[in-house]
């Protein structure tokens, strides 16, 4: 069994989770590894400068809609909301949406901890006398919001296309859960990416720069380090494609030679040309992004898009409890 070397005390601090999903990952076929184990510190750096790069447009396109439909979007939901974002990771987008509209309180959500903190530091300072609540934790599990917001109005935003991580049946899974968490009067803004060609969609995923590369191996090097692994990083490639028969981007790690090595003290192997697949980002068309709300329990009110259609801003609000027609 390989043990951490002496000044390698993360391998004991390794969240269990983490832990769990990459071994379960190792060892089903095809090998695949959840998309929320690329945010460690470095990952959301990572993530961050890929925001940056010109083939990735989501970001910009998506802030550029949040700008020119701030008065539109105030006008729908009105003032005094609690504003709750899921997955909140630097908080970039958030300053446009809590500038145009006149919040309660801001509670960010995000399962890397130090970035929530130091992002909700940052934010708290631009905006005196909002309350800013952060909540450490992985929405893909049940949350509890913060006493504090509990008898207000709750606006929840999902911005970046994040619903686009899950499969269908998980993201209808998930606006449910939200629906409950954010309760009775609640509203939703999300943000979904368009389908678009594969010319266009492939290398936003690949960059020239390779930052998106580095993004993906990242979490071969968040393996070797947080679970005391030893895996030749340089063994892999990165490997972005489009599926067009479900609609989305999907990235591998792929071993460019045959390669085993040790994690916790199990051996895995791979031959070359074998892959781990570790995200998904399905992209959806106008009726497709309102029909899995819909199917989530939420009405879509309002939608507002770029020029170029490349990226939807959705807002909806909580479905009475009724199904039948
Ligand atoms: C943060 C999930 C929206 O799918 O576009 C960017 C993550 N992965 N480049 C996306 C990502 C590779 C991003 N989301």
């Amino acid at each position: 069994m390989l043990k951490p070397e002496i000044g390698d005390g993360e391998a004991t601090l390794a969240d269990p989770a983490f832990r769990a999903d990459v071994l379960a990952g190792f060892a089903s076929r095809p090998r695949a590894i959840p998309a929320r184990w690329f945010y460690d510190r470095r990952g959301s750096e990572l993530f961050e400068a890929i925001t940056d790069l010109p083939e990735y447009y989501p970001t910009r396109t998506e802030a550029g809609i949040l700008e020119s439909a701030g008065p539109a979007i105030a006008d729908a939901v009105g003032p005094g909301r609690a504003v709750v974002e899921f997955g909140s990771g630097s908080s970039a987008k958030t300053p446009l949406l809590l500038r145009a509209i006149a919040p309660a309180a801001y509670v960010p959500i995000d399962i890397s901890g130090d970035f929530l903190r130091q992002s909700s530091a940052q934010l708290a300072q631009a905006f005196p006398g909002l309350p800013v609540l952060p909540l450490e934790a992985d929405f893909m599990h049940p949350i509890a919001l913060p006493e504090a917001v509990a008898a207000m109005p709750k606006l929840g935003f999902f911005p970046g296309s994040t619903i686009g991580n899950m499969i269908p049946s998980s993201s209808v899974d998930l606006l449910r859960a939200m629906r409950m968490w954010l309760g009775t009067g609640a509203m939703l803004l999300i943000g979904m990416d368009r389908i678009k060609p594969a010319e266009v969609l492939v290398p936003a995923y690949d960059d020239a720069e390779g930052v998106t590369a580095a993004f993906n191996l990242n979490l071969l090097e968040r393996i070797n380090r947080e679970l005391g692994g030893t895996i030749p990083v340089d063994a892999f490639r990165h490997r972005a494609l489009w599926n067009d028969m479900r609609a989305r981007i999907e990235m591998h790690l792929e071993a460019v030679r045959d390669v085993a090595f040790t994690i916790e003290g199990r051996r895995f192997e791979l031959a070359a040309g074998e892959t781990i697949h570790t995200e998904n980002s399905h992209k959806y068309g106008p009726r497709d992004a309102r029909i899995l709300l819909r199917a989530g329990g939420w009405t879509p009110i309002a939608e507002w898009t770029d020029a170029g259609e490349n990226f939807a801003v959705i807002l909806a609000e909580a479905q009475a409890a009724r199904t039948a027609p």
